[in-house]
């Protein structure tokens, strides 16, 4: 029917351009159902074993790049069996049996969708590594903490990567949530109802690895809600990964100097010799329109399609795949350029401002008795005073202090950018001995993930 088609028409209503990359999981799909079928009864067993043994070659020839696509095969489905015609002949034309493309391209969607989720999960490990790896080998830098952008309290580098950690983390939870709901076995819903012979779906399931089965054939065929989720996820990596990039944009900038971004991770300028530009994590930044981009193009195509199967769902692949490749290309280099970074210490220390100690004033009086609010106030004129005088708050004598409070006594002057970090000593804070927990909680969940996946 398709031959009578226009060149242009089959181009267009084609996908075997894009969904060739699926042949792996069609052919493991297509096995698994033809010894099923046999096992059945449903074709002879002989015939099952010869569809099984042409499949095994067919995968063979596309392994070995011998493998002639044709746009005249409008989908890898097709191109798969018409090439297994020629090589087993008429049999060939038993595997369909009990199967349509709706519930077939459904099945190796999943399958693809469950193996790129163990890879964006094995790629966000090998960042999370990355992290804790920076973090403990600068685990007593301290840093001016920021809110609005502005300096606020001094809190330790390594809590500021760690706090990266946990996004990945919850990251890495997420599409584990996402690959329950993906591995799900579509195969046995036919075009739409489901089909008229004794399938057993329950050993395809079982030779494919998918620990349920779906309960409404028009729901299977036309549910890509799985994708549109994954998708999701990946936008909220990219989310996070942005976050990262552009803090790392920033850090390295002079003003900052706060980092220095491996050579291999950064570009020079074609006419300015002394810049080193952080092109990597701008484009980390920046592909992260793109994955936002795959998934409002899914959600798009999703809304308000009738049931049951429409061919417009032959667009899921195009944005995952894009969504997909995108982020393990993001993780797995910016993985490599956090571990690139050289961290300067001095610099970050310089850089604060002694005012960020303000709140540790405040707490001293609160400490005294004295209510929140009137201690806030009372450092705030301290702050005013300091500049006034143009002194840092370090440089206030005692005299001074008691000039603000009569509460204030030699040990204010104690109130140092360590003392004040040490003192956040919370579950979940910023002290030196939190954070040491923090790093061995991080390996240690490192390590069970390893071990799970
Ligand atoms: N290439 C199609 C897709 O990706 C396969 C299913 C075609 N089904 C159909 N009834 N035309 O969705």
């Amino acid at each position: 029917m398709l031959e009578s088609k226009s060149r242009k028409v089959q181009d267009y209503v084609g996908s075997l351009a894009f969904d060739r990359r699926l042949y792996h999981h069609d052919i493991a799909g297509s096995v698994a159902h033809a010894r099923m079928l046999g096992r059945q009864s449903i074709i002879p067993e002989a015939d099952a074993d010869v569809i099984v043994t042409g499949l095994r070659q067919v995968e063979t020839e596309i392994e070995a790049g011998r493998f002639a696509f044709r746009p005249v095969d409008e989908d890898i489905h097709m191109a798969i069996e018409a090439r297994l015609f020629d090589i087993v002949g008429d049999v060939a034309g038993k595997l369909h049996t009990g199967r349509s493309r709706n519930d077939q391209v459904a099945l190796d969607v999943r399958m693809f969708a469950r193996e790129q989720i163990i890879e964006i999960r094995r790629q966000l490990r090998s960042l999370r590594s990355a992290l804790v790896r920076v973090a403990a080998q600068n685990s007593s830098v301290v840093m001016a903490g920021y809110t609005h952008l502005q300096q606020a309290q001094p809190v330790l580098f390594a809590h500021h990567l760690l706090a990266y950690f946990e996004m990945f983390t919850r990251d890495d939870s997420r599409l584990s949530d996402c690959y329950a709901r993906v591995n799900v076995l579509p195969l046995g819903s036919g075009a739409l109802a489901g089909v008229p012979y004794p399938i057993d779906r329950d050993f395809v399931a079982h030779e494919l690895s998918f620990s349920s089965i779906s309960a409404n054939s028009m729901d299977a065929v036309s549910d890509r809600d799985f994708v549109v989720e994954l998708n999701a996820c990946n936008a909220i990596i990219m989310l996070h990964v942005s976050r990262l990039a552009e803090e790392m944009v920033l850090w390295s900038t002079t003003e900052f100097g706060f980092i220095t971004i491996g050579e291999g991770f950064t570009t020079g300028s074609s006419i300015m010799p002394q810049k080193r530009n952080p092109d990597l994590a701008e484009l980390a930044r920046g592909k992260t329109g793109r994955v936002y981009g795959s998934l409002m193009a899914i959600l798009t195509t999703m809304k308000s399609l009738p049931l049951s199967y429409n061919r417009d769902l032959q667009e899921d692949k195009i944005h995952l795949f894009d969504s997909v490749d995108t982020v393990i290309d993001t993780l797995s280099v910016c993985t490599d350029m956090v571990d690139s970074i050289t961290v300067n210490a001095d610099r970050m220390r310089a850089a604060i401002q002694d005012y960020v100690l303000a709140t540790d004033i405040a707490d001293y009086l609160v400490k005294k008795g004295v209510p929140f609010r009137t201690a806030h106030g009372v450092s705030a004129s301290l702050s005013r005073h300091a500049a006034a005088t143009g002194k840092g708050m370090g440089e206030l004598s005692l005299d001074e202090y008691r000039e603000f409070s009569p509460l204030f006594e030699a040990d204010i002057l104690d109130i140092s950018l360590d003392s004040s970090v040490n003192a956040r000593d919370v579950v979940g804070g910023t002290a030196s001995g939190q954070v040491e927990n923090a790093l061995q909680n991080a390996r240690t969940q490192l390590e069970a993930d390893e071990e799970n996946n």
